[in-house]
């Protein structure tokens, strides 16, 4: 990412603050198709519309601040990874990104399968039809529950996470007279080049059983030891937001390694592996994500190539994107409050939502993007940083961008890539009321998620 102390162009003050940020773009007004979903562009107007409508009417319509998700945008990109990976692969959505009945009923529509991680996502998805042998079944801690549901329901998979775990699957599975299906998730000793709190694959860390030191090697041993399991295949997540596949790389890999030792000693040939989520996104121009086709092509090639080395069948692949596919699809509209513009530092412009909404920012100093769209201004462009409305100075939607010196309460300002891990870790810090979750198509608008009410949030309070 480009850091500037002092960028060039127009300012507001003779020296700018250090920041995470590059020079004001030469016009503020465009949109870079690379941060907004495909059907945003601005009207004659100058007003920002999605599917076909604008700003200003959904605004009206459905309040502020609110999820805009371009459904025909997420409808291209789940079939672009379908394609990517074609009749051999499996590509399963990442359901913590986001997830609703209707966004189950997309992904059942457009051929995908559902990664869930919770009792609550496992409901969402077969509530809305998902077939349970298309939903895999992820977590580090599933209670007893939990497991029972997914092996009741018949899920295609469960990924076991510890040694525990195998036993609890085992158990669960024969109670109940059936063989469940499972891979292992094993931490593969990378360095994902990530934020630290979204990088999973290095061995300190909650997550998985190490190759080193043999331990994933004893976890086989034990599940291909037990009757309730059905060991399909090894599964690795290295992290996420990772632009670079040379990590993917690496893990796979170790992953095939792992495959060749259980060859070689239980005279066994796991059929699959699970190479995970984790591809990056646009969040600002800066930002350059690889092609759903770019990956594919480089997970087949080294998981072949590495295959062929240790004299192996290659193994289906599956991998789990989340973000990829949801986070490009939806912006959050926020009505402008206040604007304080403070002398050589920067303009502080509150909207009506916050951390709230977005906590990426306070939690891993995410970076985003942000436009005036209720109207376009030739007005010079001013550092600012756009904040929400809760009690707490950590409270930033946006760090640092440019927006037009005469942004004022009342306009509209979006942010873009907001579909993955905005609403899904949404909270009601100072009894915020959640925003909702407007899918836009072909001049159509309708709420999947419906915005929180006071009487939601006093149901809870049984005091
Ligand atoms: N598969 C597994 C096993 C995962 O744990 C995850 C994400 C994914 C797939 C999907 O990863 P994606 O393709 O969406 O990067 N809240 C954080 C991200 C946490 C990711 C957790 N696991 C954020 O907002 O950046």
């Amino acid at each position: 990412m480009s850091r500037s102390a002092h960028p060039a162009g127009p300012r507001h003050a003779d020296v700018l603050p250090e920041g995470h940020y590059s020079a004001p773009p030469a016009d503020l007004n465009r949109l870079d198709e690379k941060v907004w979903s495909r059907t945003v562009t601005r009207n004659e107007d100058g007003v920002l519309t999605v599917g076909g409508l604008t700003a200003t009417a959904l605004a009206e319509e459905f309040g502020t601040p609110a999820y805009f998700l371009d459904e025909a945008d997420f409808r291209a990109r789940c079939r672009a990874w379908a394609e990517a990976f074609g009749e051999e692969a499996d590509v399963f959505y990442a359901g913590k990104a986001f997830l609703s009945r209707a966004v189950v009923r997309w992904l059942k529509e457009e051929g995908l399968n559902l990664d869930v991680c919770s009792g609550g996502e496992l409901t969402t998805a077969l509530e809305a039809g998902m077939p349970p042998e298309r939903i895999a079944f992820h977590g580090n801690n599933k209670s007893a529950y939990e497991i029972e549901r997914a092996v009741e329901s018949g899920v295609g998979r469960i990924v076991l996470d510890s040694f525990q775990e195998i036993a609890r699957v085992a158990h669960a599975a024969q109670s109940l007279g059936r063989r469940q299906k499972v891979q292992i998730r094993v931490t593969v000793g990378v360095e994902a080049h990530t934020h630290e709190f979204i990088a999973t694959a290095h061995e300190d860390q909650k997550f998985g059983i190490a190759l080193a030191g043999g331990q994933a090697a004893e976890a086989v041993r034990r599940a291909l030891k037990l009757d309730g399991l059905e060991l399909i295949g090894i599964h690795s997540h290295i992290g996420s937001q990772i632009f670079d596949t040379s990590g993917f790389e690496v893990a796979a890999h170790r992953v095939v390694g792992l495959l060749k030792e259980v060859r070689d000693e239980h005279g066994v040939e796991l059929p699959e592996i699970d190479l995970g989520g984790g591809l990056g996104i646009a969040y600002t121009s800066d930002d350059d994500p690889r092609e759903p086709h770019e990956i594919a092509k480089a997970l087949r090639d080294i998981v072949t190539r590495e295959c062929e080395a240790a004299g192996l069948r290659t193994p289906r692949i599956s991998v789990e994107p989340g973000r990829a596919i949801v986070g490009p699809t939806a912006f959050t509209l926020y009505e402008v409050g206040t604007v304080k513009p403070l002398a050589g530092l920067r303009t502080y412009v509150s909207v009506d939502g916050g951390m709230s909404d977005n906590i990426r920012t306070a939690l891993y100093d995410a970076e985003y993007s942000v436009a005036l769209v209720s109207r376009t201004s030739d007005a010079e462009p001013v550092l600012s940083r756009v904040v929400g409305k809760h009690c707490e100075s950590g409270d930033i939607v946006v760090k640092d961008a440019f927006l037009p010196a005469d942004v004022a309460p009342g306009d509209l300002i979006a942010v873009p890539a907001t579909g993955a891990y905005c609403r899904s870790m949404a909270s009601n810090y100072n009894h915020a009321l959640r925003p909702p979750v407007v899918a836009v198509r072909d001049g159509e608008a309708r709420v999947i998620v419906r915005r929180e009410t006071e009487e939601d949030l006093l149901r809870l309070d049984v005091g």
